[in-house]
């Protein structure tokens, strides 16, 4: 792609961030982001709910407040019946509707396979926007969402996993990333991202990098699915998952006993994430009770900003 000279633009493609920031004015700028993939899980409903909980999610990571959202359909209507796709679009516009985001037209194309997202437009403050270049030393890191959703939903489609497990992973997608972005806007923290395809240590590795420092990970704290463990070490596994992990682990430091399944869920691809907030330390309480009071069910200080000008992760026990 051709570097960006349009001095609008406030947030590009070039800095590996969540979503794109375009000026229009001096206290008002556009951020937009567009995501959609194949179904993740059996229910229609639930996908197209997680695809529209996901696609919003980068705006949030961004700090902005997303308005409207465009439908992206790909569909075999020869394979399947019309009737599921009705069900993926309502799961999509009742979580576009949780979210107050007007959902104002889309486009459908034919396809081998379903695939559904959106493309979301918000606006943010050109002041305000929270990127993941700005992490300081000292920082806490907190994550608002368990791992092991990658590793759940492949288990699915080899109907390796129980009923209870598909259900919290749903939850968990479903989950929007809304109040989690208004309690951190609310507290004032340093930077952002939410966790996503890279998975925790990809995208903690573009945020360290973005900002030049280095973070410390502690293992025992980072919250997981239960029953993620069980399958990564039956390496039921995503292959997005293990091409983490090997592109990552050349920045990864491993400090004591870390297992291959350790490595595997900190690697693992996720779709709708959780954010992940790099925020000083003296208001790192401040955040996990706004966060709780918000309705976010779990938010856990999972490692620290530290001072290393090779950017590197460490990950202790
Ligand atoms: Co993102
Ligand atoms: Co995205
Ligand atoms: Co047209």
């Amino acid at each position: 792609m051709p570097k960006i000279k349009n001095p609008n633009v406030l947030v590009g493609f070039n800095l590996a961030d969540d979503a794109g920031v375009y000026k229009i004015r001096n206290d008002l700028a556009l951020v937009q982001t567009v995501d959609f993939f194949p179904p993740v899980v059996d229910d229609p409903y639930d996908f197209g709910a997680i695809a529209a909980a996901n696609a919003l999610s980068d705006i949030y990571a961004m700090g902005g407040k997303p308005l409207s959202a465009l439908n992206i359909v790909g569909y075999p209507p020869q394979s399947l019946s019309l009737s599921v796709l009705d069900e993926i679009l309502r799961g999509g516009a009742d979580k576009a509707q949780e979210a107050d985001v007007a959902i104002i037209g889309g486009h459908t194309i034919k396809t081998k396979e379903p695939i559904y997202g959106m493309a979301v437009t918000g606006t943010i403050h050109p002041d305000k926007i929270v990127t993941n270049a700005t992490a300081k030393v000292g920082d806490s890191l907190v994550l608002t969402k368990p791992l092991g959703i990658g590793i759940i939903t492949t288990a699915i489609k080899k109907e390796q996993v129980e009923g209870k497990w598909v259900a919290e992973a749903v939850k968990i997608m479903t989950f929007l990333n809304k109040s989690a972005s208004e309690a951190m806007l609310s507290v004032g923290i340093n930077a952002c991202t939410d966790i996503t395809g890279y998975g925790l240590l990809g995208h903690l590795c573009e945020l360290v990098q973005a900002s030049k420092v280095g973070a410390k990970i502690f293992l025992s704290k980072v919250p997981v699915i239960d029953f993620a463990w069980e399958l990564a070490k039956r390496k039921i596994v995503p292959g997005g998952t293990l091409a983490n992990l090997s592109f990552i682990e050349q920045k990864v430091d491993w400090e004591g006993e870390i297992t291959e399944e350790a490595k595997l869920i900190l690697s693992d691809a996720q779709t709708s994430g959780g954010l992940l907030i790099s925020v000083p330390k003296e208001k790192e309480k401040k955040l996990l009770d706004r966060l709780i009071s918000k309705g976010v069910p779990n938010p856990v200080v999972i490692g620290e900003i530290v001072e290393d000008r090779r950017c590197r992760i460490q990950v202790k026990n």
